[in-house]
């Protein structure tokens, strides 16, 4: 009896990965986000069993064994996945859930149906008369048509029961409705729609499903916002609005703000890494979400108390994570949507690059910790100021803040800029040594550490990983053409990561490793975990998808064409009396 995704989601939240393995293993910080320590699964005498707080998982380069916190209960503990499953909720003290059947499984690929052709409906009013106040209204606040196509947005028409009518006619039920949160039900017991005369926000999770919506209202008025409530597929508190546009985004970081329509209009003046935290304040759920796509979190809340607030919150559950936060000040605006309709976009550039307040900032921040009369403490200040002189990039901007620090400390302005350029050098060499050794070693990084995993055909393979890889960061390119069955793949073991992958994708439940980890096996699940280490460039990832499929195909007609070849000859050997 397979127990409910939602239960091993909750739980998994629970069992922090560090936590969980630190009772068994010493994990010391080293450089990066990584924790380390002593393998526990083979004998060694220096760390390369590697722990990510973000990732939350873990992996051992010696010995492969890698996955999540269940998988690492499974292999110390040895116990089966249920096993471990109830092992952890003991630890975490949940209550293990009454054994059910697969039909929640079915309830939820239903629930995201439905939800994908409510949110198609939505947008196709906005051809319709009914959509006639709401493109007014999307007009009005300046909205192009490019990005209500980006978004999907739509109309809810100002009728009680148009989106139930059309549902209907595609054959779903008045429950699987009101389930879902699209309808109401009135005293007399019949069945409403919820969401009515307002501009329709579909909030679509990072593998491309619809998971709910926000309707607001078409003007001034309350509730502004109305959302759909939790649901099955649904939870607030650990999706982001917009997160699906702005995992793809190049900019290296994510703009977190507080208002949907603050989101469309960044996404609109080309900040297209914004998302919103869809009415909550940052969650830690949401924060750990935002970890698996970027380092560097930009905070545009609203200019006021609250949004002062929310940001100083957020600052903190984001540093935990290891996530690098600046905090945009926006003023002479109420949020970033009024700001870049007053200023203009490159104002707001501007503001984003006005990185220099922020190093401003961050020296003062460290200044304040310390006590400049006393001679120690001023050393203190000095050496944490240098070390983060030395992480700025720009040459120039590091010798003017040297300079300005020296000054301020009455110390010979030369001293302190060799200092940081010398720590400079030690920073920039590091993390050379790291990639070069990364690099020095390709082909015995690219086979699988268990013998039985091992590649035939590498170069298929990396194909075959790669396609692994992008499902696993990006399910929505399930719905890529021509995706090869996974009797095509050279690798067995890949093709049956894929092939669980596709299933699981299309059934609408989730990939991680935690829920993986009941159906592969520990070998299987530690090539997993190192396929997903590799980089992986997500703005490309149709591109890269197509290139993948194209190796795959490529190299499967070659080997065909090898097995031919050889059955021909000894076909012919046969004609010729050589053999039997
Ligand atoms: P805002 O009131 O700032 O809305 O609430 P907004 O999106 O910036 O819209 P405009 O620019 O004022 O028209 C911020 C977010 O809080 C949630 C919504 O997700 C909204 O985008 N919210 C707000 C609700 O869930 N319910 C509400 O009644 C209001
Ligand atoms: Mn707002």
């Amino acid at each position: 009896m397979p127990i409910p995704e939602k239960f091993i989601q909750d739980l998994v939240d629970r069992s922090d990965i560090v936590d969980v393995v630190s009772s068994y293993v010493r994990l010391s910080k080293r450089s990066g986000a990584n924790m380390f320590g002593l393998c526990p699964f083979h004998s060694e005498k220096t760390p390369s069993f590697s722990v990510s707080p973000d990732k939350q998982i873990y992996h051992c380069f010696g010995c492969g064994k890698g996955g999540g916190v269940i998988s690492f209960i499974m292999e110390i503990e040895n116990l089966s996945y249920p096993e471990a499953v109830a092992f952890l909720a003991r630890r975490a003290g949940m209550q293990m859930p009454e054994e059910t059947d697969s039909a929640e499984g079915r309830k939820r690929a239903r629930m995201l149906a439905l939800n994908k052709d409510a949110a198609r409906w939505f947008h196709a009013q906005l051809s319709e008369p009914a959509g006639r106040a709401a493109v007014a209204y999307i007009q009005k606040r300046g909205i192009s048509p490019a990005m209500v196509k980006n978004f999907g947005l739509g109309a809810a028409p100002d009728a009680w029961d148009s989106l139930l009518n059309a549902m209907l006619r595609k054959s779903y039920t008045e429950n699987e409705l009101f389930d879902a949160g699209l309808v109401k039900r009135g005293r007399q017991g019949g069945f409403y729609d919820a969401f009515r005369n307002r501009l329709m926000f579909p909030v679509i999770d990072v593998r491309g499903n619809v998971i709910g919506f926000s309707g607001r209202i078409l003007g001034d008025g309350e509730p502004k916002y109305l959302n759909s409530p939790e649901t099955l597929v649904f939870n607030k508190s650990r999706n982001l609005f917009a997160l699906n546009l702005a995992k793809k985004s190049k900019s290296g970081y994510i703009i977190l703000s507080e208002g949907n329509i603050d989101v469309v209009s960044l996404h609109q003046a080309g900040f297209d890494s914004a998302v919103a935290s869809l009415g909550t304040s940052l969650t830690p759920e949401q924060a750990r979400l935002i970890s698996r796509y970027t380092g560097e979190v930009i905070i545009a809340y609203d200019g006021d108390g609250a949004g002062l607030k929310a940001s100083q919150r957020a600052i903190g559950i984001l540093e935990k994570l290891d996530i690098k936060v600046r905090v945009l000040r926006l003023t002479g605006a109420k949020d970033p949507d009024e700001y870049i309709k007053t200023k203009g976009p490159e104002a707001f550039r501007k503001l984003l690059e006005g990185s220099e307040n922020q190093m401003d900032y961050r020296l003062r921040s460290i200044r304040e910790k310390y006590d400049l009369t006393v001679t120690e403490q001023k050393s203190d200040y000095l050496r944490e100021a240098v070390e983060l002189l030395a992480k700025l990039p720009d040459e120039v901007r590091r010798q003017v803040y040297a300079m300005d620090l020296a000054h301020e400390l009455g110390l010979p302005p030369d001293v302190i800029v060799n200092d940081v350029e010398r720590r400079r050098k030690r920073i920039v060499n590091g993390a050379f040594r790291e990639t070069q050794k990364q690099q020095a070693r390709p082909e015995k990084l690219l086979q699988p550490t268990a013998r039985e995993l091992r590649y035939d055909d590498p170069a298929s393979a990396a194909a075959e990983e790669g396609i692994v890889r992008l499902l696993y960061l990006e399910p929505s390119l399930i719905e890529t053409r021509n995706l090869p069955p996974p009797e095509d793949f050279s690798a067995p073991g890949l093709g049956k990561i894929y092939a669980i992958l596709c299933r699981r994708i299309r059934a609408g439940q989730s990939v991680s490793t935690d829920h993986l980890a009941g159906e592969l096996s520990g070998d299987e699940l530690g090539l997993l975990v190192s396929i997903l280490q590799k980089p992986e460039i997500l703005s490309k990832s149709r591109q890269s998808m197509a290139d993948y499929i194209e190796k795959i195909a490529e190299r499967k007609e070659r080997r065909d064409g090898a097995t031919d070849l050889l059955a021909l000859q000894s076909q012919l050997k046969k004609k010729k009396g050589y053999e039997g």
